[in-house]
């Protein structure tokens, strides 16, 4: 299994807050409250679509204090495989579904002095339960918010409301851009960057952070977008002798789940390594769309992130130590 405990959980209430974004609010079934997490944190949301499992993270965006129950707001993605279609077209009030216990892949970093938050469209939903945590322990912070237009962007208006002047958001529609090359030359020393959004964006980030001499340490991202889907493949696992095919939408770890069998996972998003798996041979090339193995260790071929990465031709095969 993933070897997270999972829970099960009812929709209690839906609400559209922007065009495109879905906010859910999930409440336990069968105990009275659901485990505390940390500002940064995500649950795997488990959707049976009649003989297809989706499995997606999404950050929680609710109220670290609240253990009576979660909150997440999912985007609609245009080319989605499902999963981002499903919470929008098929979770009504009253279903019920399981969830993973919360894991943290993006908490605050407490050797922080200062916290810098950047965040552009979707990529707002875990500042919002950081930003509770920084003002609930009294530390200094400020949101750089980035959205396409005033209806297209979640939560703004609410969040210039509790937090003042300390939220600063810009709409692409009105030619405004975060001013970022200004941002990262003037923080006090000790402070700490996190950034959150499109792809783009979060490259753009970090590649004006390293510019500019922020150290490694002191920068910190989330990545949501998963990679594109591929070629089938076949891939055959040494310890229980199956081989299992591999469709151009499913990534392997789906694959190995919809045969059956169980293996670890965090993120799946290719961030955590909890589902790194060794290589026995492949008869073709990886590609690696993990933000977790070294470029040295990729090249070499000998490890895969299962949630991520697949072959790249279609008809090749690959030996997993599984
Ligand atoms: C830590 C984390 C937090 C997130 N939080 C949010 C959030 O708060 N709100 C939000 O809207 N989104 C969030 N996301 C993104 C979200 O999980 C989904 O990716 C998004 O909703 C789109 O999903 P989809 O199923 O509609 O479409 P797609 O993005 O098209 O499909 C995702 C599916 O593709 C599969 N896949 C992965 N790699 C491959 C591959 N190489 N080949 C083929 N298939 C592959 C995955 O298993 C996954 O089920 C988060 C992602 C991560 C990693
Ligand atoms: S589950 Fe986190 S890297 Fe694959």
């Amino acid at each position: 299994m993933s070897g997270e405990a999972e829970f099960r959980v009812r929709v209690a209430e839906t609400e559209t807050v922007a065009d495109g974004i879905r906010r859910l609010r999930l409440v336990p079934l069968g105990r009275a409250a659901l485990p505390l997490f940390s500002g940064g944190a995500h649950t795997v949301l488990t959707m049976q679509d009649e003989d297809r499992v989706l499995r997606n993270p999404y950050s929680l965006m609710g109220s670290p204090f609240d253990p009576s129950s979660y909150q997440i707001s999912v985007l609609r993605t245009r080319d989605s495989r499902g999963g981002s279609i499903f919470v929008h077209d098929k979770l009504k009030e009253g279903s019920e579904l399981s969830i993973t216990a919360p894991v943290n892949l993006f908490p605050i970093d407490r050797r922080a002095r200062r916290h810098l938050l950047i965040a552009g469209g979707i990529g707002i939903t875990p500042f919002m339960a950081m930003m509770e945590q920084l003002e609930r322990e009294e530390l200094p912070f400020e949101l750089h918010y980035g959205m396409r237009s005033k209806s297209g962007g979640a939560y703004w208006s609410a969040l210039r409301d509790t937090y003042g002047r300390r939220i600063n958001t810009y709409f692409d529609d009105a030619q405004q851009k975060i001013p970022l090359t200004r941002l990262l030359e003037n923080q006090p020393l000790g402070t700490h960057l996190y950034v959150c959004g499109p792809a783009a964006m979060i490259d753009w980030v970090l590649c004006e952070a390293r510019e500019a001499g922020w150290p490694e340490e002191n920068v910190h991202f989330e990545r949501f977008s998963a990679p594109p889907a591929g070629a089938p493949f076949t891939i055959e696992l040494a310890k229980t002798g199956r081989t299992i095919d591999v469709k151009p939408t499913q990534s392997i770890l789906e694959a190995i789940e919809a045969a059956g069998l169980t293996v670890p996972f965090l993120c799946r998003g290719g961030a955590c390594g909890q589902c790194e798996t060794h290589v026995v041979s492949c008869t073709g090339a990886i590609e690696h769309n993990d933000h977790f193995l070294t470029e040295a260790e990729k090249a070499s071929g000998g490890k895969i992130m299962i949630c991520v990465s697949r072959l790249k031709s279609a008809g090749s095969r690959i030996l997993l130590d599984l």
